[in-house]
């Protein structure tokens, strides 16, 4: 059985049901999102989480948003709301691409309507929205569902696949990028180990990957994040595979914070370290990782575990949420297209052309 973290529920006064992911794995607890500031909520503490469901609810934060329009304003007025809207949510979190990908598709996608009809009203703008955010929803099903079918080659019998962080169902709104991956190779008959990194400081492989993949019928150990190098070393592991929150034009990755020692790990042991990613999660805009916005997120997320306090009162804390994976250490990225072996800036550009 694959999750589904995210469900638009009617039509264009409906509401976005998403897994409660902070509750994970303890509770399976449904959130309903009724208005853009609860969704805003959702995005900034991580109840939704991982670069493409964010950017699948921040579309139908949208059509959250315009529900407070009035049946009797005008398309400018709608127009307006919407603008203002993605203002605010492009500041929920800085790293993930795809929030701003599908913030920007949704706002053109309502401007081009309105300059085709500008006789039209502001509920049928709104039913112009709320199709764009299916539409990018029911792509990203799609994306999920090829990156899986274009990846399970990397995955050899009896192998060992190392991941981090969770780039499963939870962090999309189909089957995962990376964990895609594995649900296919598992879906042909292959038998394969997966160490899933517990991914301090807020566990995502452990409270997340872990149960998506025991949940799948995958045989899954969880590790923790220092534990990898050794793992390597006596041979346990035979390839890497994460997903990705921004990927430069010339393949620099930006993935969850430990991603970037993985791979220097993996290139020392001489071990295969693949990304899995939908176009959507490209930035052609930039030429380089160095370029990235990394999100620096609260001291208290490492200074806790759960309501027990880790670290002396006071302390100085560094917590940066993402790391930026050299593409020279990436062996390929899977996406929906197909695979760019070797990642670089020609590569890329041709693959996403
Ligand atoms: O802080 P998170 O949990 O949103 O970080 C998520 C990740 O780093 C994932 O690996 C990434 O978004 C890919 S999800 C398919």
């Amino acid at each position: 059985m694959i999750v589904q973290a995210l469900k638009w529920v009617g039509g264009i006064d409906g509401f976005l049901e998403l897994i409660d992911q902070r509750q994970l794995p303890a509770e399976l607890v449904k959130l309903q999102c009724r208005d853009i500031e609860q969704l805003f909520d959702a995005i900034e503490t991580l109840a939704v989480r991982g670069a493409p469901a964010i950017g699948v609810s921040a579309a139908y934060g949208l059509v959250l948003a315009m529900q407070k329009l009035n049946p009797a304003d005008g398309l400018e007025q709608g127009l307006k709301v919407l603008a203002e809207s993605v203002e605010y949510l492009a500041s929920s979190r800085p790293t993930a691409v795809n929030l701003f990908w599908a913030l920007e598709r949704i706002c053109q996608n309502a401007k081009d309507f309105a300059t085709r009809q500008p006789e039209a009203t502001v509920q049928e703008l709104r039913e112009t929205v709320l199709a764009e955010a299916n539409a990018i929803c029911q792509e990203d099903v799609d994306m999920c569902r090829r990156i899986g079918q274009n990846g399970e080659r990397f995955i050899q019998e009896g192998a060992g696949i190392l991941t981090h962080c969770n780039a499963g169902a939870l962090a999309t709104a189909g089957q995962g990028t990376a964990l895609s991956v594995m649900f296919e190779a598992h879906k042909n008959g292959k038998k394969f180990r997966v160490y899933a990194d517990e991914t301090r400081p807020l566990l995502q492989g452990a409270r997340l990957t872990a149960w998506e993949l025991k949940q799948a019928g995958i045989d899954v150990t969880v590790i923790c994040d220092n534990m990898a190098g050794w793992l390597m070393k006596q041979g346990k592991v035979d390839a890497v595979i994460t997903g990705a929150d921004r990927i430069a034009a010339n393949g620099d990755t930006a993935n969850k914070i430990g991603t970037y020692s993985l791979s220097i790990l993996a290139r020392e042991h001489g071990i295969p370290f693949y990304i899995a990613a939908p176009s959507s999660t490209f930035d052609l805009s930039i030429k380089s990782g160095a370029e990235i916005p990394i999100e620096q997120r609260s001291a208290d997320e490492v200074a806790f575990l759960g309501d027990r306090k880790t670290a002396p009162e006071g302390i100085d804390i560094y917590n940066p949420a993402f790391d930026v994976t050299e593409a020279r250490d990436i062996a390929a990225i899977i996406t929906e297209r197909g695979v760019i072996e070797n990642p670089n800036t020609g590569s890329i550009s041709r693959h996403l052309s």
